[in-house]
C-alpha cells in the first residue's frame, strides 16, 4: 500500500517566485526565509518521496468567484503553471498522478466529502511556489503532484475542523492505495497575513507560533477555532491555516516536528515553515 511518510508546511508569497527566478537566496532581505529550507532539502534527498499531495488554495487562476467549488482535487497527467500577473515567471508544468487521484476521489466521496474533480486544472503560486521552494526545478529530485484546492477566498469557507476532516479522508484514501508510492503531503499558505482593507499589513506572532506548537501534537484544539478567530487572530488571508489543518489531518494520530522556520516579513506574510514526520 502507497505509504504517507510526512508532512510540509510552507508559506506561498508570489514576491518568493520573483526572488527564486533570481537567485536572491544571500539578498539580507531574503535569506533568513530561503535559509530554512536546506534541511528540508537533505530530508527529501534521503526519503526520496515519489508523489506530493499539496492542498493549496488558487487565487482566481483557475476558478473565478463566479464557480467557487470548497474542496476540488487534480485528476490530470500533468497541471499547467499559468500567468496571474505578479510578474512571476512561469514555471514548467507538473506531472501528475492520476491513478492515485481517482483513488482518492472514490475514497473521499465515499466519506461524504462531494468534491470537484478536475481534469484539467491550472495552478497557481499557491501551489508552486512551495513545490519549487522544495523540489527546484524537478530535474534531479523528480515528483509527481496532486494539487488539492479548498476555497480560501470566497466565504463561506470550510470550518478549521471540517478540513482537518477532510485531510483524515484523504489519508485514508492514499493510505489504502495498491502501491509502493511514498507520498509527502503540504500545506501551504498562512501564516497570518492580511494584504487589503483597514488591518492591511497585520501579522500575529504570538497566535502563529501557537499555530505551528499545536499543529504537532495538539490539532483538535486548533480545530475547535472558528473562520471567523482565524481571520480575527491570523488576518483575512490568514484564514489559509485550513489548509496545513488539511495536511495535519492526513498525517494521522502521531507526528514528529524534525524542522521549523518562522520568519516575519515576506511581503505582507509571516512564513512558516514545517517538516513533520508520520509515527507508527
Ligand atoms: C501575499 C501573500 C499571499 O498569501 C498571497 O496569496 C498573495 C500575496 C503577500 O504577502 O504579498
Ligand atoms: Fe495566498
Amino acid at each position: 500500500m502507497a505509504e504517507i511518510i510526512g508532512g510540509l508546511t510552507s508559506s506561498h508569497i508570489p514576491a518568493v517566485g520573483n526572488a527564486y527566478a533570481k537567485k536572491m537566496f544571500d539578498d539580507p532581505y531574503w535569506k533568513p526565509f530561503f535559509d530554512g529550507y536546506p534541511p528540508v532539502h537533505g530530508w527529501l534527498k534521503e526519503k526520496k518521496p515519489d508523489v506530493a499531495v499539496v492542498f493549496y488554495n488558487d487565487h482566481g487562476l483557475n476558478f473565478f468567484l463566479d464557480k467557487m467549488p470548497t474542496f476540488s482535487i487534480g485528476a490530470a497527467p500533468s497541471y499547467e503553471n499559468q500567468d496571474e500577473g505578479w510578474g512571476i515567471p512561469t514555471i514548467g508544468s507538473f506531472e501528475g498522478h492520476p491513478e492515485l487521484s481517482w483513488h482518492i476521489i472514490e475514497g473521499v466521496v465515499g466519506d461524504g466529502f462531494d468534491v470537484c474533480s478536475c481534469q484539467e486544472m491550472a495552478v497557481d503560486h499557491g501551489f508552486t511556489v512551495p513545490v519549487q521552494l522544495f523540489w527546484g526545478d524537478r530535474t534531479e529530485n523528480p515528483i509527481k503532484t496532486i494539487p488539492i484546492c479548498i476555497n480560501t477566498v470566497q466565504h463561506p469557507l470550510a470550518s478549521p475542523k471540517r478540513c482537518f476532516e477532510f485531510g483524515k479522508a484523504i489519508g485514508r484514501a492514499i493510505s489504502s492505495f495498491p502501491g509502493n508510492e511514498k507520498v509527502v503531503i503540504l500545506g501551504t499558505g498562512g501564516l497570518s497575513h492580511q494584504l487589503d482593507g483597514t488591518r492591511a499589513g497585520f501579522i500575529n506572532k504570538e497566535f502563529d507560533l501557537m499555530c505551528m506548537d499545536k499543529i504537532v501534537d495538539e490539532p483538535e484544539e486548533l480545530a475547535k477555532l472558528s473562520i471567523h478567530d482565524l481571520v480575527r487572530e491570523a488576518g483575512a488571508q490568514g484564514a489559509e491555516f485550513i489548509l496545513w489543518m488539511a495536511m495535519r489531518g492526513a498525517l494521522g494520530d502521531k507526528v514528529a516536528e524534525v524542522h521549523r522556520n518562522y520568519h516575519i516579513p515576506i511581503s505582507n506574510t509571516a512564513a512558516g515553515l514545517m517538516l513533520l514526520e508520520t509515527r507508527a
